[in-house]
């Protein structure tokens, strides 16, 4: 991985060419590990690497609108908020992303 680097209290973690759209890409952070995502509206999304339920990777969810599925027993979780939506329960942790020229950065 890129060398981290700092910029105004953010981590810069991907370059935008590094995240095709709708597929998740994993980024370790000081053995934090993040899922980030490209969204069809081209927003960036962040959030926990480790479903709630048995520790899926949700960087290789499906990813439909705002949520991604987790890959092993398909929880659908919401990438605005980190909620696992109902009947199932649990929360992930999300990150504030931000693009500038075209470097993704994370409150971290
Ligand atoms: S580990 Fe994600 S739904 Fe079971």
């Amino acid at each position: 991985m890129e060398k981290i680097k700092e910029k105004n209290g953010q981590i810069k973690i991907a370059h935008l060419s590094e995240l095709p759209l709708l597929i998740g890409k994993e980024v370790v952070i000081a053995g934090f590990e993040i899922a980030l995502f490209k969204l069809a509206n081209g927003t960036v999304k962040a959030i926990e690497n480790k479903c709630p339920h048995k520790q899926g990777p949700l960087s290789q969810g499906i990813v439909s609108g705002d949520y991604v599925f987790c890959p092993l027993h398909d929880r659908k979780i919401s990438l605005e908020d980190g909620l696992v939506q109902k009947p199932d329960v649990g929360c992930v942790k999300t990150y504030d992303v931000t693009v500038i020229d075209d470097n993704i950065y994370i409150d971290f």
